[in-house]
This record gives structure tokens, sequence and C-alpha cells, in this order.
């Protein structure tokens, strides 16, 4: 039986194992601005907007959140999204993320958007742009928290649909151009194979965006496979049932080519059966060049730190490990060389840092 000292000192080991985490400089390459809409601002929202929301109340809200898959998870998150209207919304959503960030040692990040989730409502494309970039920029600003916005397509519409998206965009770049660096590919991925947009990935990576996709989350392997050889990304999201391909995973460790994953959001959406069974330290331990992230915090119970957390209760992962992870995001990042090894310094010292102050 455990006695009150022992619950004291593991809530100690624990508290001091957050702080640990959160003071590893790291970048966040995969989260969806939109999914980090929280419940209590979404009401907030809904309600300076006069829109209705079908829950009485926050906790009934979550409740709703029981996800089978990412079918299930997608119904909720597309609707979660419709009470943002105003450029003001997207400040303040992009900003509640970004103090969580910043809390969480987060100092790059890399956040994907869905214009057509909101041009569908009719919502400008200026305004989405316009209230997001507002906040990375002010983020700077007071943190030096540096971002990029990758604006994703959602594969369940056409590739027609995404031209249209891109060519609304493009004047946009102008402004944005600092920020709005990568696209992207997200949305249900079973049926919507990478290959429907080879066309206008083609025509991206021609005006010079780096590219990245959502692969082998629900999807099969081959699936990954076509997002390097059609879509030619840099990056896999997700890219977890790689492990289903041995030669794709070669490939993968070989080439050291980035899987961003997400391993809280893969059991909320039965992705892996639980943390037990998820392969992110495998991974790891076999060379691949993984991050951690959260996808979608608000919905999936965790941000960056949660992540890293549940990995290391529940999977081990040592304290080496996660500098490792936190050295690969920022690898992985689109940051320019000179930024990439400032980062990478900082965390040295942070670690001579730490190492001194333990001994
Ligand atoms: N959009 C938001 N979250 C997503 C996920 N986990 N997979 C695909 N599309 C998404
Ligand atoms: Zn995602």
């Amino acid at each position: 039986m455990k006695t009150p000292n022992d619950r004291t000192s593991q809530a100690s080991q624990q508290d001091e194992l957050v702080d640990f985490l959160r003071q590893l400089p790291k970048a966040e390459l995969h989260v969806h601005i939109e999914g980090t809409l929280e419940p209590e601002l979404m009401f907030t929202l809904a309600e300076r907007n006069g829109v209705s929301l079908p829950y009485r109340n926050v906790a009934e809200l979550r409740a709703a959140y029981d996800f089978q898959d990412l079918g299930s998870f997608l119904e909720l998150y597309y609707a979660g999204a419709q009470v943002l209207i105003t450029k003001q919304d997207f400040y303040d959503m992009t900003w509640a993320y970004l103090q969580r960030a910043h809390e969480d040692g987060i100092v790059h990040t890399e956040i994907m958007f869905d214009p057509q989730t909101h041009t569908r409502r009719g919502i400008a494309l200026e305004t989405v742009f316009a209230g997001i970039a507002d906040a990375l920029r002010d983020a700077h600003r007071r943190w030096g928290l540096s971002s990029r916005m990758i604006l994703s397509f959602l594969r369940d519409l056409s590739e027609q649909d995404a031209f249209i998206t891109l060519n609304k965009a493009l004047p946009l770049r102008q402004e944005y151009g600092d920020l709005w660096t990568a696209i992207g590919l997200d949305s249900a991925e079973l049926g919507n194979l990478p290959e429907k947009f080879v066309h206008v990935f083609a025509q991206c990576a021609h005006l010079g965006f780096r590219l990245v996709a959502h692969a082998g989350e629900e999807g099969p392997a081959e699936y990954v496979h076509n997002a390097l050889d059609v879509l030619h990304v840099e990056r896999i999201d997700h890219g977890v049932r790689s492990e289903e391909d041995p030669a794709l995973l070669h490939r993968i460790i070989d080439n050291r080519i980035p899987m961003t994953v997400c391993p809280l959001s893969n059991i909320r959406l039965g992705v892996f059966p639980s943390m037990a069974d998820h392969s992110v330290v495998r991974l790891l331990r076999r060379g691949a060049t993984v991050t951690l992230n959260s996808d979608d915090p608000a919905y999936f119970g965790g941000y960056l730190v949660d992540n890293f957390l549940a990995c290391v209760t529940e999977l081990g992962l040592t304290r080496d490990e996660c500098r490792q992870l936190a050295r690969n995001s920022i690898q992985a990042s689109f940051l320019p060389d000179d930024a990439k090894q400032a980062l990478l310094s900082a965390q040295t010292a942070e670690q001579a840092y730490q190492h001194n102050t333990v001994l």
C-alpha cells in the first residue's frame, strides 16, 4: 500500500519531469490550428457571433469527444470551426494556442490551417490569414517564438477545389509570405489517395512551397509511398503505418524523412488500441527521424508536453530520447539552417545548465 510519503515523492518526481520537458527547447510541426479551439473558447465565440451549438454547456460538448475513428472526429471538428467568423476569432484561437505552446517550451511552431473549412461557409480567406498571422507575429515579438503557416488542402474535396483555394490565396503571399511557406494535405484519408492531388502539389512545388502530407494515419503504407513518390513531400504527417512495410521503413530511415507523430491523437482515434502498443518509441530506436506533436490538442486531451509525458510514462522514453526528439523537431522544421543552429545551440546550453544544477 502507498503511504502519503510515497505519493508526495511520486508527485514531486512528476513535477520535476514536467519541468524537464517544458524547458527543452523544441518545435511543434504538426498542429491544426482549428484543432486547438478549446470548448470554453468555442462557447465564447458562439455567443459572440450568435452561432448556436447543439450542446448546452462545455461539459456536454467535452462528453461528445468520444471518437471511434478519424471520420467521427472530423465531423465534430468541422462543426466546431463554424464559430470562427471574424479576424478577432482567428486571432483569439491562435493566441490561446501560442500561450500554451510557450508554456510548453515550444520555440518554433508550424501550424496547419484549412482554408476550405472557412471559405465554404463564406468567410474570406483574408480574414483567416490576417487573424492567424497577427497572433503569430505578436508571439514572435513577445517571446521570440517563430512560426510558419502550412496551408492544407482537404483531401475529401476535389483537386479542382484545391486549385481554386490556391489561386485565391496566392495574392496574399505578398503580405504573408514570411509565414505561409508550406502546403499540406489533411482530412479523411481512406479512399482519398495522394495521387488525387498530383497536379496541385506539382504547381505548389513550382511556386517554391515546401510540401507535407498526412499519410499512413488511417491509410495503409502504400499512401506513404505515394505521398513521397507522387506528391514529393519532404515530411510525412503521422506515417505510423509505415511500420507495416519493412522496405518503406528502411527508405524512411535511410533518407532521414521526418515523420510528425501524434501519439495521443492516434490513441483517441483508434489508430493503436492503447499507448502500450504505440510504435513511436520503436521507430525512434530503429533510427527513424520522428518528432512528437499534438495534432488537435483541444480534442485529444493534451498539448505537446502531455504527448511527451505519455511516451515517458507508458513507453519508457528516456530523457536522452526526449532530447533527441526535441533536436529532431528543430532539424525537421522549415527554418533556415542558421536559425536551426541557433536553436540547437540553445538546447545544448540548456542541457549543460541542467546538468550542472543537478550535480
Ligand atoms: N484534420 C485535423 N486533424 C486531422 C487528422 N488527425 N488527420 C487528418 N486530418 C485532420
Ligand atoms: Zn493532423
